[in-house]
């Protein structure tokens, strides 16, 4: 017997097997980070050791403007890798998501793959997740109070992830009622609404309609990082598609054009998408990043165990301070107003 249930628990465990395995970088596409230098600052008088990196995941303190992004969940191999990331999120005191619950939603086989997470990332934010697809066939809400209350989650998070549907075998890409749905969940919801991507990037005609419907935060996922167009050509065996695999638009960009939002708008966004060392961090921190986020790298640390997701995350800060000690900025707020030189314009 095959349930829908059934299908979606093998295409979670094809999921992370591929993420684990696989080359799934973009080919030709960057995040652009690296098109930038800081601009050094030489007469600086910070104390380095009094950089306060913690911030604010809607109204609750964190550590570090970080977050784990959403993932996994709905297979029996979930368990364990969200044990670790939940231990690392609660030890770390930042916010971690889970992965689509679409499954849950269907059978209450694999609850505990994601109830685990709350269990052990008991004081830190916890974020439910769900597709576009789930979202626009939407008959009552009493799916989405399932998956908040499957985990106490803190905030929901939809992904939009067209290009995945689209290449993906059982792909569903019939999307109408997305936005208006999006709209009615934030109206009955008493937790803030986040959509993000899944490697394409969230431009700002996407985010500008987003707002209108009233999310309260945007976590961009743009390209350079993971291509999930990426993970479905190598599940239906056709690594040839190129096209599509580098299609979406790079981090670096989404970012500093959505930043350009928050002058009308309030909302949270969130840098993420080939988020994979500490200089993209920084870069998409001072581009306007309110907290950034990474998915695949911490997957792959996962596998090793709790302390080397903690130890990554951790010395990724401890760069960040030299980088701001070094720019001129004693904490996030001036390190945002530092300045960014695009490299062609150093020679
Ligand atoms: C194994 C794995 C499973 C993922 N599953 C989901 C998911 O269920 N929901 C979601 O919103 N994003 C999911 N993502 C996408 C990530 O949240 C992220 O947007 C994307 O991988 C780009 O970030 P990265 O370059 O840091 O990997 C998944 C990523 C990985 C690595």
């Amino acid at each position: 017997m095959h349930s829908k249930a059934t299908h979606t628990s093998k295409r979670k465990k094809d999921h992370i097997s591929i993420c684990l395995k696989d080359d799934l970088n973009f080919i030709t596409k960057t995040t652009g980070f690296e098109n930038y230098e800081f601009e050094h600052f030489a007469a600086t008088e910070v104390n380095i050791n009094k950089i306060d990196l913690s911030s604010l995941f809607f109204r609750r303190e964190i550590r570090y403007p970080f977050l784990i992004s959403c993932m996994t969940g709905g297979t029996i191999e979930a368990d364990s890798i969200n044990a670790k990331l939940a231990e690392a999120a609660q030890n770390l005191n930042i916010p971690i998501g889970v992965g689509s619950q679409r499954q849950a939603i269907e059978s209450n086989k694999n609850h505990n793959s994601y109830k685990i997470i709350r269990k052990i990332a008991k004081d830190v934010p916890v974020l439910s997740n769900i597709g576009a697809a789930q979202i626009a066939g939407m008959n009552s809400m009493d799916d989405i109070h399932l998956i908040i209350d499957l985990i106490e989650a803190d905030a929901l998070v939809i992904h939009l992830n067209p290009l995945q549907e689209l290449l993906q075998p059982e792909g569903e890409t019939y999307f109408k009622g997305l936005l208006k749905n999006i709209k009615k969940i934030k109206k009955r919801i008493s937790v803030p609404v986040i959509v993000k991507e899944v490697g394409s990037g969230i431009g700002k005609k996407t985010a500008k309609i987003l707002l209108n419907n009233g999310v309260d935060g945007i976590d961009v996922a743009g390209s350079g990082g993971t291509s999930w167009a990426g993970v479905e050509l190598i599940r239906k065996g056709n690594r040839e598609e190129k096209y599509f695999w580098d299609w979406g638009l790079p981090t670096s960009y989404c970012i500093k054009k959505l930043n350009k939002l928050k002058k009308k708008n309030n909302f949270l966004l969130i840098g993420s998408g080939g988020i994979n060392d500490f200089d993209s961090a920084a870069k998409a921190l001072v581009l306007g990043a309110d907290i950034v986020a990474s998915a695949r790298i911490l997957l792959i640390e996962a596998e090793k165990g709790v302390k080397p997701i903690v130890d990554l995350i951790e010395n990724w800060f401890e760069n960040i301070k030299k980088i701001m000690f070094l720019t001129g900025a004693s904490n996030l707020t001036e390190f945002k107003k530092t300045r960014l030189i695009k490299k062609k314009d150093l020679y």
